[in-house]
């Protein structure tokens, strides 16, 4: 008899995070996908109905659309989006009416919508299995740095939630959860075009931050690799911090990588966080990003904090291939 299907559900399966995640569950017969969208009609999330992902309705601001959806879940994933309420002109305007900064404003939504997630997931606690909650997230600038940097919103509000939300109100589930840090993605120089990566006159390719030459930075394709890891996560005990990345290094030993792959000239300038703003077309967000990169330089993108499982650390798991899983699972 095939063994009953364990349902994995998954919030932000229409974007790179959550979308990861599903295409590695989906090779795996032994899981039924649920995946979350507030526009279950949208051409992506049909896309991913038709491959067999069960889609619902469902909005990180509404908790009442939540419970229902993770309700029976053996495994939860979930992400938040600080960027959407950054950009949305609606949300730039509520801010302003507020007074309060853009980043300040996605902070705060951010931080409601992981209380949120968390609320509905502590509500299906029971249903969960052993690692039954993987919440990505990032380290918590403000603290790891002391104060230093107190304005790197979307890594602070990710932290503020999880861990911080979780292990201070829902003791039950903390001890079902890992945390996976998300390294910077690699497709992530498509987000200010011109502003930290250009064409030059001369033809080269220039990438240029506040952040210094040496300073290890995790990178991850996120589309591709994410899923893979946090597949591997969810064979592992609960109770674990991991750092999600396909390679650590500098930008120079990055650009350097990229010159030798591609063929074209590169290089790697540091540059002052005046400067990122100048250069960046959307001044705020040449402030986010500068901050992220300063605080990468100082502390570590990770806040300095070298504990956080990696890739290198879970190889095996990770490269367990599905037959020999589902041949585990039967037995
Ligand atoms: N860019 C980087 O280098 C980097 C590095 C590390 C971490 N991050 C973090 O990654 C996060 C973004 O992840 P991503 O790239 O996977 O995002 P994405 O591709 O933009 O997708 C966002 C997902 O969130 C869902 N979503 C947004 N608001 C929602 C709501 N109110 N209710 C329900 N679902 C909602 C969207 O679903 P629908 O639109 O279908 O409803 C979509 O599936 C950001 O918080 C960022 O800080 C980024």
């Amino acid at each position: 008899m095939a063994p009953e299907k364990k349902l994995v559900v998954i919030v932000g399966v229409t974007g790179n995070q959550g979308g990861s995640v599903a295409s590695r569950f989906l090779s795996d017969l032994l899981y039924h996908i649920r995946g979350l969208t507030r526009d279950p009609s949208s051409p992506r999330a049909r896309a991913l109905a038709s491959k067999g992902i069960e889609i619902i309705a469902a909005d990180l601001d509404d908790v009442a659309t939540l419970i229902p959806a993770f309700r029976g879940a053996n495994l939860i994933f979930s992400v938040t989006n600080y960027w959407e309420p950054f950009f949305r002109s609606d949300c730039r305007a509520k801010a302003a009416e507020l007074g309060v900064s853009c980043r300040k404003y996605a902070y705060e939504v951010e931080v409601r919508q992981g209380r949120n997630i968390a609320e509905a997931v502590a509500a299906t606690v029971d249903s969960l299995d052993e690692n039954g909650f993987i919440a990505s997230t990032l380290s918590h600038a403000t603290r790891c740095s002391r104060g230093r940097f107190d304005e790197l919103y979307h890594f602070d509000a990710k932290a503020d939630f999880f861990p911080g939300y979780v292990e201070e109100n829902h003791s039950m589930l903390a001890r079902k959860t890992s945390y996976v840090q998300t390294g910077f993605f690699m497709s992530s120089y498509r987000l200010a075009p011109g502003a930290y990566f250009r064409k030059t006159d001369e033809g080269s390719f220039l990438m240029s931050f506040p952040c210094s030459r040496d300073a290890l930075v995790p990178h991850l394709v996120v589309n591709t690799d994410l899923g893979p890891f946090i597949y591997a996560v969810s064979k592992l005990p609960p109770g674990k911090r991991y750092l999600a990345a396909g390679t650590i290094c500098s930008w120079s030993e990055y650009m350097r990588i990229w010159s030798k792959i591609t063929g074209n000239q590169t290089s790697y300038k540091e540059i002052t966080l005046q400067e990122l703003i100048e250069n960046t077309p959307d001044k705020v967000f040449g402030r986010e990003v500068g901050d992220m990169f300063l605080y990468s330089s100082n502390l570590g993108y990770d806040g300095g904090n070298k504990t956080s499982l990696k890739a290198e650390d879970i190889r095996e798991v990770l490269i367990v291939p599905i037959s020999l899983v589902l041949i585990i699972a039967v037995l």
